[in-house]
């Protein structure tokens, strides 16, 4: 049932359970701590707040009320359906319609304060946060109304006022119609500026949008949309602060991995108005379109430079120059280069030369270690899955650890956070000896959310397929050995390879490293015959 909800929801192991949770009324419990259980339950009643309001600012954009909210909405082509569909609501225009609405629903003053939604005055005066405005519910990916947005109907300023922080709402850690776009059966996801480009997209059926809300993209917002997306495409304003957020946007989606295009709306509309002017097919048209990350910083660089006086285009092509030596793979950058030599007819080798002139110490560097990298992969087959067998270890202890959390005893004492070889099963131990240390203990389906998604169904298999044993402790104990053995035939093999190049080691050196392989040798064995004569008494 998790399984199939986390795929048909798209939500991780631990969304799905609280998604279940929530449909059956079933309190989780969140923590033993005392204060993480009362934010929690802070946070639910803040949940239940907003959705009251959503619901109260909607009855009102459907009264006398919001008469002039739902002209203005009919104005930009919003419909009755997507009005609907978004929770789309009005504030009253009076100072506590809202407060006497949630008071009269039993909603203590203390808990309206905690919500953002009422402001208290230095008189003690109770007061709206949002008035006169047009509410945009804000929902986080399993629907619960976390906040608001709320927009005037007119030019005056602030155009937003927004929710604050609270328990329930977080803006960095969001992204509004998320709860939409990841069941869009578009590929990708596409990221706009403002709520109404949102709306707007979804209404003409382009439902792979979501938008940052209302600040610069952070990294939090880029490894949700690298969780729900193969492809990010970055589709914000065209004005000068657009275009600073969408390099920051693509560097940032960049560095994190993300496969990323930037989508220009031409002569500087944004995402809303050309799509009410120019349809779905010319936007998805414009989406395919879409340039990567180099090209888009080429585009800029063109727009900035007179390329046709003499030094408008050198200046142009040395800061090209600059952004491709900035390209790790060495294909793409020719491609690139190639591309550009013919267009500025510039021969390749110069424009070649500049390239590698500026190529950054570190690029060349992690190339380098690329390639030998990529040597010792085809030279030394056994020493890689020597590595593969480590991690294997690794990982089921890991697992065991949240099925048995006693055993931490021992692994605390004998293999500590340093004995892990896989980068991410060091950072995954970090995390579970943290918890263990803390004393909030650590549970299997912890570790599935603590996991990356690619690794998450090896560990499901090896907590439902080896994590049964007679003993813990005992299996624990065997598995450490095999991991030292493993870890002393990976050097054994290191070691041969040294002695193999023997016209390149010091004096002395070769002595020393001999001296090492006998002794390896020797343990090796020794942990051979005491597994073989362990098997054979245990049998
Ligand atoms: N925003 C905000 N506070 C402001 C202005 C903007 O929080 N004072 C956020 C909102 O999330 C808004 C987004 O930044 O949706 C983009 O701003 P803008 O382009 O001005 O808003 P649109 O949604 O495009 O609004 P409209 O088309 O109605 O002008
Ligand atoms: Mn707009």
């Amino acid at each position: 049932m998790f399984k199939f909800i986390s795929l048909a929801e798209r939500l991780d192991f631990l969304e799905a359970v609280r998604f279940l949770a929530e449909r059956a009324k079933i309190m989780l419990p969140e923590s033993d701590d005392p204060q993480e259980e009362e934010r929690a339950r802070l946070k639910q009643r803040i949940l239940d707040i907003n959705l009251l309001a959503a619901r109260f600012f909607n009855e009102a954009i459907n009264s006398r009320h919001g008469e002039a909210a739902a002209g203005y909405l009919n104005k930009r082509g919003i419909s009755q359906s997507t009005v609907r569909r978004f929770g789309l609501g009005f504030s009253y225009n009076e100072w506590d319609s809202l407060y006497k609405y949630l008071k009269a629903q039993g909603i203590t003053e203390g808990e309206m304060l905690k919500s953002g939604l009422v402001l208290q005055s230095r008189s003690g005066q109770m007061y709206d946060r949002f008035k006169g405005r047009l509410m945009f519910p804000i929902f986080d990916v399993r629907g619960n109304v976390i906040g608001f947005g709320g927009r005037v109907l007119d030019d005056s300023l602030p155009k937003y006022m927004n929710s604050p922080e609270t328990p329930a709402y977080n803006k960095r850690k969001h992204l509004y119609a998320l709860n939409f776009a990841k069941n869009s059966e578009d590929t990708g996801l596409i990221i706009v500026e403002g709520y109404m480009d949102v709306i707007s997209l979804h209404q003409s059926g382009i439902t792979n949008v979501v938008a940052s809300l209302g600040t610069a993209l952070t990294e939090s917002q880029g490894r949700i949309l690298k969780k729900y997306a193969d492809e990010i495409i970055i589709s914000y304003d065209a004005d000068t602060a657009g275009q600073a957020a969408t390099l920051r946007g693509l560097e940032l989606l960049n560095d994190i991995g993300c496969s990323v295009r930037v989508l220009s709306v031409p002569d500087g509309k944004d995402p809303d108005d050309y799509i009410r002017k120019n349809g779905p097919d010319r936007f998805r048209k414009l989406a395919e379109n879409a340039l990567p990350l180099v090209e888009y910083k080429i585009r800029m660089l063109k727009n900035e430079h007179d390329l046709d006086k003499t030094d408008g285009r050198i200046a142009f092509l040395n800061k090209a120059a600059g952004v491709m030596a900035k390209v790790d793979n060495v294909v793409e950058r020719e491609m690139y280069i190639k591309k550009l030599s013919r267009e500025y007819e510039i021969s390749e080798e110069a424009m070649l030369s500049e390239v590698i002139r500026r190529t950054r110490p570190a690029g060349r560097q992690s190339l380098k270690l690329a390639k030998a990298v990529e040597a010792a992969k085809r030279s030394a087959s056994p020493a890689e899955s020597i590595e593969a067998k480590l991690i294997q270890n690794e990982r089921f202890i890991l697992s065991l650890l949240c099925v048995d959390n006693s055993i931490y005893k021992t692994l605390k004492e004998i293999f500590d956070i340093d004995q892990y070889t896989g980068g991410e099963n060091r950072k995954t131990a970090q995390i579970l000896y943290r918890r263990m240390e803390e004393r909030k203990g650590t549970t299997p389906a912890e570790l599935l959310n603590i996991v990356s998604a690619e690794e998450s169904d090896e560990y499901a298999r090896i907590l439902n397929e080896e994590c049964h044993c007679d003993d813990n402790q005992k299996a624990i104990l065997g598995k450490i050995r095999d991991i030292e053995k493993l870890k002393m035939e990976s050097r054994r093999d290191k070691v041969i390879e040294l002695l193999k190049n023997e016209s390149s080691l010091a004096e002395g050196e070769e002595a020393k490293l001999k001296l090492e392989l006998k002794n390896l040798m020797q343990e090796i064995n020794a942990i051979n015959y005491k597994n073989l004569s362990r098997e054979g008494r245990g049998k």
